[in-house]
């Protein structure tokens, strides 16, 4: 295992080699080097993944990192562990100060997966494996209000912008074409309908044991994406050069295989 790029400002990211890693190989979507580099050449692409909750755009962009030997970057998993971290310390969500606060401190670390468990990575609040808890209903519920809090994402925009600036790779959000990479190499907004949306992210959780019935997690999305495209900072919105797909009735590999021609294009403009 070889640690490629250390601490990140506060956030740590531990990348790792696919070639001096065994173990992890074939599984972790963080950083693997070219495999396919005589296509792509040495060129540093960015490619910004925007889209709304559930609409494919995590699945699409590790398979994406992990067919170019590209790092995948989850930027929703920052907002998740912000909100965990503020409803485990009982901050009020209206303080904007001290959720600013919070997003400057926490110490927040994606990193390979340890279990075998359908996790994509590991995340680490502050030395703590928070991976499942950052899925909760209750940081689900919370999670729009605190991306909203304009502190809270200059804090962590910061970070992104920090780990773009390396290039190869694929980063997903919902402001990423936008915001964090507007000179992104490719942008794509992945979009589905809500209901196959609520459908997907009701089999998900049920895969993994959960309750909630489709018709709440339904509710619970149309509020999120209302939210999340209302918000008067970074909100939800493909950017104007972004390709947008429509992921409904399509499965994960024709969406990969779509976006590798797009991805294509991309190079050889460059
Ligand atoms: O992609 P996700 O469902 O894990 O995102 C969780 C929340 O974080 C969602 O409400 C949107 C917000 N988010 C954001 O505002 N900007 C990003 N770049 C990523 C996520």
């Amino acid at each position: 295992m070889e640690d490629r790029s250390g601490q990140a400002g506060r956030y740590g990211f531990l990348l790792l080699s696919r070639r001096k890693s065994s173990h992890f190989q074939g599984r972790c979507p963080h950083l693997i080097p070219w495999r396919r580099g005589k296509t792509l050449g040495e060129r540093k692409l960015t490619i910004a993944i925007d889209g709304p909750a559930a609409s494919g755009k995590s699945t699409l962009a590790m398979r994406l990192a992990q067919h170019l030997g590209y790092l995948y970057f989850d930027t929703g998993v920052m907002y998740r562990a912000v909100t965990l971290a503020a409803l485990q310390r009982g901050l009020d969500l209206q303080d904007p100060i001290a959720l600013a606060r919070l997003a400057e401190q926490a110490q927040i670390d994606v990193r390979p997966p340890s279990q075998d468990d359908g996790r994509a990575s590991d995340i680490l609040l502050d030395g703590q494996d928070v991976t499942w808890e950052i899925r909760s209903p209750e940081v689900e519920a919370n999670v729009s209000i605190v991306a909203a809090i304009p502190g809270v994402r200059q804090a962590l925009t910061a970070q992104q912008r920090r780990i773009a600036q390396r290039g190869n790779v694929v980063m997903v959000g919902r402001d990423i074409g936008t915001v964090v990479m507007p000179d992104a190499d490719l942008k794509i907004y992945l979009d589905a309908s809500v209901e196959e949306r609520a459908r997907r992210r009701f089999e998900e959780l049920r895969a993994r044991g959960g309750h909630e019935t489709y018709k709440s997690i339904l509710a619970g999305m149309r509020k999120r994406d209302e939210i999340d495209s209302q918000r008067a900072i970074a909100p939800l919105k493909p950017a104007e050069d972004a390709i947008i797909l429509n992921s409904d009735g399509l499965d994960a590999q024709t969406v990969l295989d779509k976006t590798l021609l797009l991805v294509g294009q991309a190079t050889n403009a460059g």
